[in-house]
């Protein structure tokens, strides 16, 4: 039986469609949060909303590229119409591209950065406002393992994810004393579907679920309770702090 760990909080997700923003609005949904989730994808979205609705919980949903400054304020206006606070931003939207250094195009690299980078300090920058109007708010922004360390591959991908680990850091000085929380999370290899092709291609004898002590990837359904951590009260002295969920991929 779930709790009511966000009752009274409005929640903000971006790649709310995607497997781990999606399980992340969905138990937001059961433990009382009010949500508006947002994503590129647009029938996703819609689908995702009518779950939620189904869960009893008070919803809105619209399209954010979370790339474009523009469309950020056009959904920040809709929060404030709607709900009129926002108490928690989580930074979900994401995409990977896995050359290496000299095989990472230009345009993908500048996509990349974009979207997980520039994408995050946006939100930050446009929810902000609203975040320090609650008073008690919390920021949750996506980086990876491959934001704590080098894999050989993915230079873009790993280049933001890095940069998330230390945008989330010094948010949380700057806004520790003004009552917003902001922390990273860390995921491993998680079977969404971001991934989904070189779990089907190789399945447990990919390189990186090899190198996970646990020898398997991990669900989103695992990666959501941090998220509900760091978006509840129960985290009220946590700031600045990385929430690792690797399987131990990263323990050696
Ligand atoms: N799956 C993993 O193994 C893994 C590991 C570490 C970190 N992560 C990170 O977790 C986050 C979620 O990834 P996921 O595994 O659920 O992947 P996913 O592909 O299932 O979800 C990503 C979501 O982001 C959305 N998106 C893409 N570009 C966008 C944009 N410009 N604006 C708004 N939304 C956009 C997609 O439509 C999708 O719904 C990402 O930031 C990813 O980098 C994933």
């Amino acid at each position: 039986m779930a709790g009511q760990r966000l009752a009274g909080k409005v929640a903000l997700i971006t790649g709310a469609t995607g497997g781990i923003g999606a399980a992340t609005a969905e138990l937001f949904a059961r433990e009382g949060a009010r949500l508006m989730i947002t994503d590129v994808a647009e029938k996703p979205l819609r689908e995702l909303a009518g779950r939620i609705e189904d869960l009893g919980a008070d919803v809105a949903a619209a399209r954010l590229d979370v790339s474009s400054a523009s469309e950020w304020d056009e959904v920040i206006h809709v929060v404030r119409e709607r709900f009129g606070t926002l108490d928690v931003l989580v930074n979900v939207a994401g995409i990977v591209d896995w050359p290496g250094v000299e095989d990472t195009a230009e345009d993908a690299w500048d996509r990349v950065i974009d979207v997980n980078q520039k994408g995050t300090w946006l939100g930050m920058k446009a929810a902000m406002p609203l975040l320090r109007a609650s008073g008690n708010a919390s920021v949750i922004n996506t980086s990876s393992v491959l934001g704590l360390v080098g894999s050989g591959a993915a230079a873009a991908y790993q280049a933001s994810k890095g940069a998330v680990r230390l945008l989330s850091k010094t948010a949380a000085v700057e806004y520790a004393r003004q009552g917003v929380r902001v922390n990273s999370v860390h995921p491993g290899v998680i079977a969404t579907p971001m991934i989904q092709e070189l779990l089907d291609e190789q399945g447990d004898r990919q390189p990186d679920i090899q190198r996970t002590p646990m020898r398997r990837a991990g669900r989103a359904e695992e990666i959501a309770p941090a998220y509900l951590f760091l978006a509840s009260d129960d985290s009220s002295f946590v700031t600045g702090a990385e929430f690792v969920i690797d399987g131990g991929l990263t323990a050696y």
